[in-house]
């Protein structure tokens, strides 16, 4: 049982202030009854709450999209740069952290939790969760470098990546789909065929698209739908 004023809270409805207000005020109905105590407890696995009309149910566990800007690192906390958890300082709260890491200048999509298990798994190459680039970059992309990404480029440490993809968009720009998350990875793949990479962004993580509505630096929750897509990742 936890109290209903830390489940709304917990699930993003506002502070712990502002959820006692809206209790107080009488608008969650817990199975049915208008709740009016702050000190109420649910059972979060059997109680349903509706708030306006809407049915919520309490998750102990947080997902957010970030479209990541430019200049803030993937981190939870630091000294120099403001990081992607300070741009959903509302979850802080959570513990969330991102799931794996985009370069400082890398834009995009990038997904934040407190789903330590999921977390493991999408960023697992066991699991062949793959991952899809934007990518502006100098040099040539010759077409027979489509087979080298599909055969696994060896970079500048000698490591042999894991078969990927690519796909030319134009004379400087390409997709490229990975499943691993080396360090600079697609700029070193890219380098590694001669070529310089010289913008980049994630647009999408498994099945889950960075959403176009969201403006650069924004967030929000994952829909259902695509936390149900990312978890059918591995089943
Ligand atoms: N590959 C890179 O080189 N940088 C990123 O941020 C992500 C993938």
């Amino acid at each position: 049982m936890i109290r209903l004023d830390k489940a709304l809270s917990h699930m993003g409805l506002g502070s712990r202030k502002e959820v006692k207000n809206y209790i107080r005020k009488g608008y969650i109905v817990v199975n049915g009854e208008v709740v009016y105590d702050d000190d109420f407890k649910i059972n979060p696995d059997e109680d349903e709450i509706i708030i306006d009309g809407e049915s919520f149910k309490y998750d102990e566990y947080v997902y957010i999209m970030l479209n990541k800007p430019a200049g803030v690192i993937s981190a939870t906390e630091d000294n120099r740069y403001e990081t992607v958890v300070d741009l959903c300082s509302e979850y802080r709260k959570y513990n969330i952290f991102p799931v794996g890491r985009l370069d400082i200048d890398t834009e995009g999509l990038l997904i934040l939790t407190n789903d330590g298990e999921l977390a493991h798994k999408l960023l697992s190459p066991k699991y062949h969760v793959f991952k899809k680039y934007y990518t502006k970059f100098d040099g040539v992309f010759k077409e027979e470098y489509l087979k080298a990404f599909e055969n696994g480029i060896t970079i500048d440490d000698g490591y042999k990546c894991l078969p990927a993809k690519a796909e030319i968009i134009s004379e400087n720009e390409c997709y490229i789909y990975i499943r691993e998350g080396k360090f600079h990875q697609v700029k070193r793949m890219m380098q590694a065929l001669g070529m310089e990479v010289t913008y980049l962004e994630r647009i999408g993580f498994g099945k889950i698209e960075l959403d176009k509505s969201l403006a650069r630096g924004a967030h929000r929750p994952l829909t259902e739908e695509e936390l149900n897509s990312l978890k059918e990742a591995f089943i």
